[in-house]
């Protein structure tokens, strides 16, 4: 067993006292200082006299008899700290070995601001130090650290410990320290120039580490390639721990995840599983480099390293897997969420000024990530990718084993473009929101969209302006860019050279810049025969189609012109295009549940569906791939919650035969027959599932089921599954998944479990102590109400029950509530008259 309580001492070397001092400030949190001395180099050790924690601050206050004279010196400090529960600072995690034994890991999460919650330290980016870290831990126990093992010796005082001592590392910040002691199985290789991999394992699952390690062992070299900069350590682990609060963490060599974030099974892992280790992985051996080795100066450039990440992860995803046509799921997967979220009064600019912690927690949104990914990827295109290499290098060899800001990068990628970075990107990264650009046959011009505001204004006015990448193509060359401008006016003529007749223009073509796109009826017309014959590209496709449902979402449109457009989409292929139109149109059904014609918009889909539901079967044919599993798996799952009953009877009939164990549902199946089964299912389907659901020994598995539980009807099952998200079967990380498929699947569910978490506040506040799983579960639970005095009774809860880093995402929450309200006033009569009249046959 696991001692609950960790000792530990600290010595701070070469600390330089700058002026003659009796105080020292340090970071701390939840630590028990029991002694404390500072040894000025060649003197006299001074003991500490006082210890005063400001507990608020996270801070304490050494005080010293005498003053610190000037110079340098050694601190050190004896504390006592408890492993926690709540996945932040030195917690512990609850594992089963494999005969079931209940047994727990002691893990470190320290970014953001929880290195002081395990030892006292200046806990800052910019505040680095090399760290040299021994342990005693039980002798039958994995220990891992940032850095290789360089010393192992049995404890002298106890002959179950023994001592490990590991290299020093590098000069790092605080955040980026790791250490977890736990029993592990591990599989193990090597990068091209030598670097040692290891993927750890729960023990007995080592095969379920071989994905990751063969995407590790290729990814390394190619981001030296990339950056030209070789890895600066000698080893990197990458390891799955059971209960993780956030996806993965980039520790410096030593990398943690989430079991689902790392683990595949080749039997039991579905395509997307896959596609998601491969992504998150990418992401955090980016950081390696950017964010490890370079770090931000302040928080306020947190998203210098987290959009840097999430642009640079799919750029090795395709690199190692490009069967996933993975830059076309960016576009759905975070572009467009980006500019909904940012659409908002409420958003916020990329760069903020954050100080307390909870304003730090507050920023890792999508903002942070998908805005501050887009942006960077409309960069890249604008630099090109030569260019845009040499200035990273430049960068990263200008800053490694320092501190950077947002302006160092631009000034490097300036320097090596000779194109005026800082002017175009600030104007991305430091208004919020983004520009709609109205196009006409004679002129482009552009304004701020707001979903709740339409305004145009004029410069001049307090009008936010954008320094604007714009390309066009035509149907010419519908995959290369004809012409390209950067748009710094709000209105602009371009001329198109020997265009001939009948020929689409199309503005933005790969959907990379961060904008709107208003077209005349007349150009959108001449569009859609390319998205009939498919001569428009798939991202262009996509582009459009989740353009007009955002301007009919603003009211710029009817929903009605989108729901033409949509019926476009017939012959659509893609599983890209096809999913974002899923998602879209998964918003509109939740939106019209308040109405009186759901079944209507029911049947809209099953119609659209079909006939690709149809093509595509049941099961996978021979020379299918990636994108085919994931396409299958969407069409059926929409089919089958839709009530398409065809899908429904072979739904249950193959369900059926899982269970009986007569043949297993292949992974990419499970997904879709599971929601399907629940939708249309009883107490005794509920029952059959939360036993696969105990039978399973994969939290893919479990993560599986719990996000569709919620799709069940009855009201009383309802609560056993809201229940059920509290309770010792869901990893306490996964409870917001749970919660939030009740509220997504549902008006009776979203009403129930908004009720559930009122109820349950104080439990699930101080589960997740405030960390940004709070904001998860709010945004999850109350996101898709559309009745205004529900934006009241959210607003006014939140008066009540303070939740600090969830404050902007309420108020997002609110906003889209009024929003959702507003669309029904203006478009449900409409909406409801096109899905009546479209089922009355032409005669
Ligand atoms: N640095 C973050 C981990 C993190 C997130 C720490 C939030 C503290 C608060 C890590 O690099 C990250 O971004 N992880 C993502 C996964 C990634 C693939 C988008 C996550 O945890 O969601
Ligand atoms: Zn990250």
């Amino acid at each position: 067993m696991l001692q609950r309580i960790f000792c530990i001492r600290i010595f701070c070397s070469l600390i330089g006292v700058r002026q003659g001092t009796n105080q020292i400030v340090m970071n701390c949190a939840d630590i028990d200082i029991i002694t404390a001395s500072f040894a000025p180099e060649g003197g006299e050790e001074i003991n500490a006299t006082g210890f005063n924690y400001q507990n608020e601050d996270e801070k304490v206050t050494l005080s010293f008899p005498s003053a610190l004279q000037k110079g340098l010196g050694t601190l050190k400090i004896d504390f006592v700290g408890e492993l926690n529960d709540k996945m932040k600072g030195f917690y512990r995690s609850k594992y089963a070995t494999p005969s079931g034994e209940i047994r727990y890991a002691a893990v470190t999460q320290f970014e953001a601001t929880d290195a002081r919650r395990a030892f006292p330290c200046w806990d800052e980016p910019a505040i680095k130090a090399t760290f040299d870290i021994t342990l005693i831990v039980p002798k039958d126990r994995v220990a891992l650290s940032n850095m290789n093992v360089i010393d192992r010796k049995p404890y002298p005082e106890d002959d179950s410990l023994v001592e490990v001592k590991f290299a020093t590392t590098p000069i790092m910040s605080t955040y980026l320290v790791a250490i977890v002691i736990g029993e592990y199985d591990f599989v193990e290789g090597q990068t091209s120039d030598g670097v040692t991999v290891r993927v750890y394992t729960p023990v007995g699952k080592a095969e379920q580490g071989k994905f990751a390690l063969e995407v590790a062992t290729k990814t390394l070299p190619f981001y030296k390639d990339y950056f030209s900069v070789p890895y600066p350590l000698p080893k990197i682990d990458l390891i799955a721990i059971a209960d993780f609060a956030a996806g993965a963490m980039e520790n410096w060599g030593l990398v943690t995840y989430r079991e689902t974030a790392l683990l595949i099974d080749p039997k039991n892992s579905c395509a997307s599983s896959r596609q998601w280790v491969a992504l998150v992985v990418g992401h955090e051996l980016a950081h390696q480099w950017f964010g490890n080795l370079v770090t931000m100066e302040w928080w306020t450039h947190l998203w210098l390293n987290e959009g840097f990440a999430s642009w640079i992860e799919y750029l090795c995803v395709d690199h190692c897997f490009p069967e996933y046509d993975i830059w076309t799921q960016f576009v759905s997967a975070d572009y467009t969420r980006a500019l909904d979220l940012d659409a908002l009064d409420n958003s916020h600019p990329i760069e903020v000024n954050v100080g307390h912690p909870s304003e730090v927690d507050e920023i890792f949104d999508a903002i942070s990530y998908s805005k501050g990914a887009s942006v960077i990827r409309m960069l890249h295109n604008y630099i090109g990718d030569e260019d845009f290499r040499k200035g990273m290098n430049a960068y990263l060899l200008k800053f490694q084993h320092k501190n950077a800001s947002t302006e160092d990068l631009w000034d490097c990628l300036e320097q090596a473009s000779g194109k005026p970075i800082a002017a175009v990107m600030n104007s991305w990264t430091k208004q919020m929101g983004f520009p709609i650009i109205v196009v006409d046959q004679e002129q482009v011009w552009w304004f701020p969209l707001r979903h709740s505001r339409i305004n145009v204004c004029m410069i001049g006015e307090d009008c936010p302006s954008w320094m604007i990448p714009i390309s066009i193509c035509t149907s010419e060359d519908p995959s290369c860019s004809k012409i390209k401008v950067l748009l710094d006016q709000p209105e602009s003529a371009v001329t198109i050279p020997n265009l001939g007749p009948d020929k689409w223009v199309k503005i933005n073509p790969g959907t990379i810049g961060f904008y709107r796109i208003q077209y005349s009826s007349a150009m959108l017309e001449s569009l859609l025969p390319g998205i009939r014959d498919l001569t428009l590209l798939p991202v262009d496709r996509l582009g459009l189609q989740n353009d007009l449902f955002s301007l009919s979402r603003a009211g710029m449109i009817s929903t009605v012109e989108v729901l033409k457009l949509m019926e476009a989409f017939e012959n659509e292929p893609n599983y890209t295009v096809w999913s974002d139109l899923s998602c879209n149109l998964g918003v509109l059904s939740s939106l019209l549940s308040y109405t009186d014609f759901h079944e209507e918009i029911q049947e809209f889909i099953r119609n659209l569906f079909t006939p690709i539901g149809l093509k595509l079967g049941w099961d996978s044919k021979p020379g299918e791939g990636h994108l085919d599993a994931l396409l299958r798996g969407l069409v059926l799952g929409k089919l089958g919650k839709a009530g398409h009953k065809a899908t429904l009877d072979e739904a249950r009939r193959r369900f059926k035969q899982h269970v009986e164990g007569k043949q297993i549902l292949p992974a990419d199946l499970r997904s879709p027959v599971y929601l399907t089964v629940l939708k249309h299912g009883d107490s005794s389907t509920l029952d059959t599932m939360l036993k696969l659901h105990k039978q399973a020994d994969m939290q893919e598995e479990k993560n599986r089921i719990e996000r569709v539980l919620g799709a069940i009807s009855a009201p009383e099952l309802i609560q056993r599954v809201l229940t059920f998200a509290l309770s010792d079967e869901v990893r306490p990380q996964d409870t917001v998944s749970v919660i939030g498929g009740v509220a997504g699947s549902s008006k009776q569910g979203r009403k129930a479990a908004w009720k559930f978490v009122k109820d349950n506040w104080e439990e699930l506040h101080n589960r997740y102590q405030g960390g940004f799983l709070i904001s998860r579960l709010i945004k999850l639970t109350v996101d898709g109400f559309a009745i205004d005095k529900m934006a009241a009774e959210v607003k006014s809860f939140f008066e009540s029950h303070h939740a600090p880093a969830a404050e902007r995402t309420v108020q997002q929450c609110c906003e889209n509530i009024l929003l959702n309200a507003a669309w029904l006033k203006r478009d449900a009569e409409d909406i409801h008259q096109y899905l009546v009249q479209r089922k009355v046959p032409p005669v």
